[in-house]
């Protein structure tokens, strides 16, 4: 790292998909409240780039246009991290940032970490430490091997600590500071849409705001096995004669679901599909719905957050804080289990949780602050 003390640090952060949008947002904004400490530039990979999946989260959540666009779109696993890798070497060496800064765990969060790692340039991983122990998961190489390359880690649940270590990081490269989605989360409470709202937009959808559920479904191991997804789709729509349910469906669940010959299924269920809603409206739903069936990393944690029970159709988490501290149950997809989760949770009330440690709306502050003393005392002992 070549700079000196009396110039703001340089950081480049970086964001890709959805999920990545509502960690950049508050850290935007903390570093915009260090001028002349720090100077933030924005790149988007273009991994995520319909108006629902990207520019509604942009304009709800006031995030600076991206300095830069890479616009890679779609592709297999390969194709897409190999295109933001070749787009993204050029920018890191017309801008050489000191510090090239990436957020959870997608394919953009691994492909500029490793493009930044081979130059000798400072990684920061945002959200480090989550393990599922699923390698199955895309995103699990994508978190191992982000961790591994990263000189700071920040993490969000107490735990993730021991499983760096494990993995031979160094304690003092690692800091606990809370969670930068229920910073989002936190910040934008009051500005929700309200659920009412949202629920008259969605056709179909016959239930009310006190009483109805919500789904989401997009991991690969639930919607791109068609028995999997066949077992899900059923099991919901017979549920949804208990409550109503509420669906707002990722594009790949979407095609999925059309190749499977399940749409019949679900226009006979009281299920009512929508397309991928705004984070405000989303929040909305989330804080009102009984309860969530879901395999989203952010929606387990959203829901801890709100002491909204969640039922998590997947056979294993990354963010055990929120089944062993939240709301948070881990169901798997076999039907008789989620039967009877969702029963038992729609009697009693569903879990009831707290808010983990330092889930408390200043993880960006905190990460914000140890960034620049981090880079300053690099420079000292340079
Ligand atoms: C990605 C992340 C996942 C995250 C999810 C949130 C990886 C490995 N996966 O999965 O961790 O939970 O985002 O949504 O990075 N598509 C569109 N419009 C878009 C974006 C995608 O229609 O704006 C369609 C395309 O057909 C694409 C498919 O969705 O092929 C999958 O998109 P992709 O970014 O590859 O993965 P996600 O499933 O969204």
């Amino acid at each position: 790292m070549t700079m000196t003390s009396d110039r703001p640090v340089r950081v480049l952060c970086i964001v890709g998909a959805r999920p990545n949008f509502m960690k950049i947002a508050p850290l935007m904004r903390a570093f915009a409240a260090m001028p002349g400490r720090v100077d933030a530039q924005l790149v988007h990979t273009g991994q995520h780039y319909d108006e629902a999946m990207k520019d509604a989260f942009f304009r709800q959540l006031q995030i600076p246009e991206p300095d830069i666009d890479l616009e890679v779109g779609s592709g297999t696993h390969a194709q897409q991290t190999a295109e933001i890798m070749r787009r993204f070497e050029p920018v890191v060496d017309e801008l050489s940032p000191d510090v090239v800064l990436v957020v959870g765990d997608v394919n953009s969060t691994i492909a500029c970490a490793l493009v930044a790692a081979k130059k000798g340039i400072a990684v920061v991983h945002v959200e480090a430490g989550l393990r599922s122990w699923d390698r199955q998961m895309p995103e699990e190489i994508n978190r191992v091997l982000t961790d591994q390359i990263s000189d700071l880690l920040f993490t969000t649940e107490s735990d993730a600590a021991d499983n760096l270590q494990r993995e031979g990081i160094d304690a003092d490269r690692i800091h606990f500071v809370g969670n930068v989605m229920i910073d989002t989360l936190l910040a934008n409470r009051e500005r929700a849409v309200p659920a009412e709202t949202t629920l008259q937009g969605i056709s179909g959808f016959d239930g009310d705001s006190e009483h109805f559920g919500l789904i989401t479904l997009h991991r690969p191991s639930n919607v791109d096995d068609p028995i999997v997804l066949r077992r899900l789709i059923k099991t919901l729509a017979e549920l949804s004669s208990n409550l109503p349910l509420v669906f707002p469906i990722h594009p790949r669940t979407q095609a999925r679901i059309e190749e499977a010959g399940l749409s019949e299924v679900l226009a006979e269920s009281r299920i009512a599909l929508t397309a991928p809603l705004g984070y405000l409206d989303l929040l909305g739903l989330m804080a009102r719905a009984r309860l969530v069936l879901t395999d989203s990393g952010g929606l387990q944690e959203e829901t801890t957050a709100l002491g909204v029970p969640c039922i998590t159709l997947r056979e294993n988490t990354e963010r055990p804080v929120t089944v062993e501290q939240g709301t948070n149950t881990i169901v798997g997809t076999d039907a008789d289990k989620i039967r009877s989760v969702f029963k038992d949770t729609l009697n009693t009330g569903g879990k009831s949780g707290r808010v983990p440690e330092l889930w408390d709306g200043h993880a960006a502050q905190r990460i914000a602050e140890i960034l620049v003393n981090w880079v300053s005392n690099q420079v000292r002992a340079a």
